[in-house]
């Protein structure tokens, strides 16, 4: 575990065990932290390398990735800024530690913001599992994420994110080429176990080739 801070974010680094497992960038909600999704991320891929920052924008005291003017509402010229420099950031974590791109985790807040470097940033993230993303952009731009794989799991019943804003999402995705797959669960905002059950499944359908 190490927390080399000459590196832009506040983060965890926890090494991984199995070369086989891409790392994994876990990216927390609004008012979590670096620690908040290690657990997760260890038992979702036990061998992977765990890369977890802090969001750098406080409202309230809780620390996100990016502003927002109201809830689902964004500061797009803040997230833009804050995706750019969460992109750096991961670049100057895969130098430091020596890490092929991984694969981003992300829940609200933090699954928006994959969603934002996705589409900004395409080529820092391996894929993503994005946990009750919304559409970040208003006006998406035009990315190729030919063969990206994407988890998108959403809650039926979240009051935050409408399912139709998750769909589109999905549909922004797709268009540019990613390979999407979306579930619509009986879920609110919370992971419940069948979130854990098929991003288990996900992942272990994304182990990388073995090295020479
Ligand atoms: C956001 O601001 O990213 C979304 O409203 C999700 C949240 O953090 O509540």
């Amino acid at each position: 575990m190490s927390n080399e801070t000459n590196l832009s974010f506040i983060h965890r680094f926890e090494p991984g065990t199995d070369a086989g497992q891409p790392p994994l960038l876990l990216l927390h909600g609004t008012g979590g932290d670096e620690t908040d999704l290690l657990p997760l991320g260890r038992s979702l891929a036990p061998g992977a390398a765990l890369v977890s920052p802090r969001g750098r924008v406080l409202e309230n005291g809780m620390p996100r990735f990016f502003r927002r003017l109201a809830e689902g509402v964004f500061d797009e010229a803040d997230l833009r800024q804050r995706t750019g420099e969460l992109a750096d950031f991961v670049e100057g974590a895969r130098a430091a530690y020596d890490l092929p791109a991984p694969i981003a985790i992300g829940f609200s807040n933090g699954a928006n913001i994959a969603a934002a470097m996705l589409m900004l940033r395409p080529e820092v993230l391996a894929g993503a599992v994005l946990l009750r993303a919304m559409v970040p952009l208003a006006t998406p731009p035009a990315v190729d994420l030919a063969g990206k794989p994407v988890l998108l799991l959403s809650g039926m019943a979240d009051p935050i994110v409408p399912e139709e804003n998750a769909r589109r999402l999905a549909d922004q995705l797709h268009q540019a080429g990613a390979e999407v797959e979306h579930a619509v669960l009986p879920a609110g905002h919370g992971l419940g176990q069948a979130d854990l059950t098929r991003i288990a499944a996900w992942l272990r359908s994304q182990r990388l080739p073995a090295a020479a």
